[in-house]
């Protein structure tokens, strides 16, 4: 029989997979590389069939069990971190009993949102799909009995997102229409449940301001799932003795997925300077 101390010590260089349906996923992505800096990291953004969305939950699972089995078979991963919302919702649990590696899901942070409000009033932005998850509807319903959720689509953000438009005036507008009414109805935490909005992070602040300087109302507070998802990560690695060995071999970085090369290219030039919320 190994030694205890053996087992504890058993290091594991294979990469960390990431899925998303695009882009999003690299707001997850950069919140893992910052918080767990010696792990290689496979990430796979689906970019063919995005947005997820409005998409039926058949459809989903279909796209990321395919990128998940690549990603297990063809990667060898040693975990999976599903930074999608709608792909969360819809697949977890497929994913889950198929997959022989632990998986980490996404869920909108709606908890330490619901906590801290003092408008008793939380905002929470998602795609459709994500607002069907069975977790999601599950943990809000438990909330709804204590604080007032209110759930708003963030129509077009993903496609800003996507086609590199977060910096325009079109951006401010569309985010603008969606977060405007939600503050007028007095939320003081706004959930960014999707995670393609965190590069929108810089819009939506901007819309806060403009109605606290307008009204008189203190700032709402973006709540971002990332860093508790990077944070989840780094203890399942502990747990299942999964964590890399630094003195074996650098980190490795990889962009994978349906759309070509030209999108790999995007993804791996994206720029994540998403602002700490
Ligand atoms: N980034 C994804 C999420 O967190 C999905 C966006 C989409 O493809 O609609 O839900």
């Amino acid at each position: 029989m190994q030694p205890q101390t053996a087992i504890y010590n058993r290091l594991d260089n294979r990469p960390i997979g990431i899925f998303d349906s695009g882009m999003g996923g690299l707001t997850v992505r950069a919140a893992i590389e910052r918080a767990l800096p010696r792990e290689s990291l496979v990430y796979f953004g689906d970019g063919a069939n995005v947005p997820y969305g409005p998409r039926p939950r058949e459809e989903i699972t279909r796209f990321v069990d395919e990128a998940v089995g690549r990603l297990v078979e063809r990667n060898d991963v040693k975990m999976v971190v599903i930074a999608c919302n709608a792909a969360t919702g819809a697949a977890i649990d497929h994913l889950r009993s198929k997959y022989p590696v632990p998986i980490i899901g996404m869920e909108p942070a709606v908890k330490p949102a619901a906590l801290t409000t003092n408008t008793l009033t939380v905002g929470v932005l998602a795609t459709a799909a994500a607002f069907k998850g069975t977790l999601y509807r599950a943990t809000s319903a438990e909330w709804k009995k204590k604080v007032r959720i209110l759930e708003t689509v963030g129509e077009g953000f993903v496609e800003l997102v996507e086609n590199d438009r977060e910096e325009t005036p079109e951006a401010l507008e569309t985010v603008r229409r969606a977060v405007e009414p939600i503050l007028a109805a007095g939320a003081d935490r706004i959930v960014l449940g999707c995670t393609h909005y965190p590069f929108l992070a810089g819009q939506i602040r901007r819309v806060i301001e403009e109605f606290s300087a307008k009204t008189g109302a203190t700032a709402a507070q973006i709540v971002d799932s990332a860093p508790a998802i990077a944070r989840r990560a780094g203890q399942l690695l502990t747990a299942h003795n999964l964590h890399a060995d630094p003195d074996k071999e650098p980190p490795r970085h990889l962009f994978l997925s349906f759309a070509g090369n030209d999108y790999i290219e995007r993804l791996t030039c994206k720029n994540v300077h998403v602002p700490r919320l």
